[in-house]
């Protein structure tokens, strides 16, 4: 298995992130650690924090990062635990933190996770963190019709979501679902022939179904909170997201965290007593150039969000 992922936006990210000598960063998504070797070498002495939940990207990351050895400190975690992470390890305020949201490419193309639409006879898996032992399999053959429904509309966006949590449920009844291959039959049989040209029918209750087991949207808006109060006054905090969902909260939580006084406008004074812990670096979330979309086509969703902490 040949490890791949062209990191996303990484001029971007770095001019964002205004990198400084000597400066502690954390990376939430250490991913294969294209990123985190972007941000060792633009400074002297840069030190980088990074989490991931997978083992097989900590172990190589590992490895792509050996010149950097004694730069860098990995750890096998959710970046929602960030506050007991750093404190942990002693750090007490950061100079900037990225977080590149979602799966890797190497994950997805990597049929045995069980990620992709594209592998067949592969278990339902899509487990980012392999120790954990909830998978795509507890989901599709465990929740009912409705909680089904609930994850592939909400987290899909997916018009046909009734259609297709209904044919699950009585195809398991039958038998259980095992493979990749027999969801995507369900799901192809689910959606009207004439919807087909939005791309690979299977592609958003994949997406559905992967954020359910990953808890990706669960607490990613306080953890973005934690680490924004984890940084140094002029430290900065990028985000990559990868479709609305996760654009939207990080949205939110950045809009929350910008906003000075939330009393009532009638009030004369302020009584609240709110003051904003961040400043928006873009206004406007900033997007992949085409020549970039044209190499890799993934970055084409991507959303890169800065703020810095005031
Ligand atoms: C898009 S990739 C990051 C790629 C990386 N920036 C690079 O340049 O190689 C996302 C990575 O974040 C990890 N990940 C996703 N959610 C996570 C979470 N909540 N905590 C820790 N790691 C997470 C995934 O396992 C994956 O390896």
């Amino acid at each position: 298995m040949e490890f791949k992922h062209i990191s996303v936006m990484l001029e971007e990210c770095m001019n964002g992130l205004n990198i400084k000598d000597g400066g502690v960063y954390f990376d939430g998504t250490l991913g294969l650690a294209g990123h985190t070797k972007e941000i060792l070498k633009r400074g002297n002495n840069v030190k980088v924090i990074a989490t991931d939940l997978d083992t097989e990207a900590i172990r190589f990351a590992k490895e792509n990062l050996k010149e950097f050895d004694g730069r860098f400190t990995l750890v096998h975690d959710n970046f929602k635990n960030f506050k007991s992470i750093v404190d942990e390890l002693g750090v007490e305020l950061l100079d900037g933190a990225l977080l590149d949201l979602g799966v890797s490419s190497y994950q997805l193309d990597d049929r045995s996770r069980g990620f992709s639409y594209m592998a067949k006879e592969e278990k339902l898996n899509m487990k980012m963190n392999e120790e954990s032992d909830f998978s795509a399999y507890d989901v599709v053959n465990g929740y009912s019709e409705k909680e089904l429904y609930e994850v592939i509309k909400n987290y899909g966006e997916e018009k046909f979501a009734y259609n297709i949590a209904k044919n699950i449920c009585k195809e398991r009844q039958v038998q259980k679902i095992e493979t990749c291959g027999r969801l995507v039959e369900i799901i192809d049989k689910s959606i009207p022939k004439k919807y087909g040209d939005q791309g690979h029918p299977a592609k958003r209750t994949f997406q559905a179904i992967r954020i359910e087991v990953n808890g990706e949207l669960k607490g990613l808006a306080e953890a973005v909170k934690d680490i924004v109060f984890g940084l140094k006054k002029g430290g900065r905090l990028a985000v990559i997201t990868f479709h609305s969902l996760e654009d939207r909260i990080i949205k939110n939580a950045f809009k929350e965290l910008e906003t000075d006084c939330i009393c009532d406008k009638s009030l004369p004074i302020c009584v609240c007593g709110k003051r904003r812990e961040i400043e928006l670096v873009n206004k406007k979330p900033i997007v992949a150039g085409k020549e970039e979309v044209d190499f890799n086509p993934r970055a084409k969703s991507a959303k890169l969000r800065i703020c810095e902490r005031v």
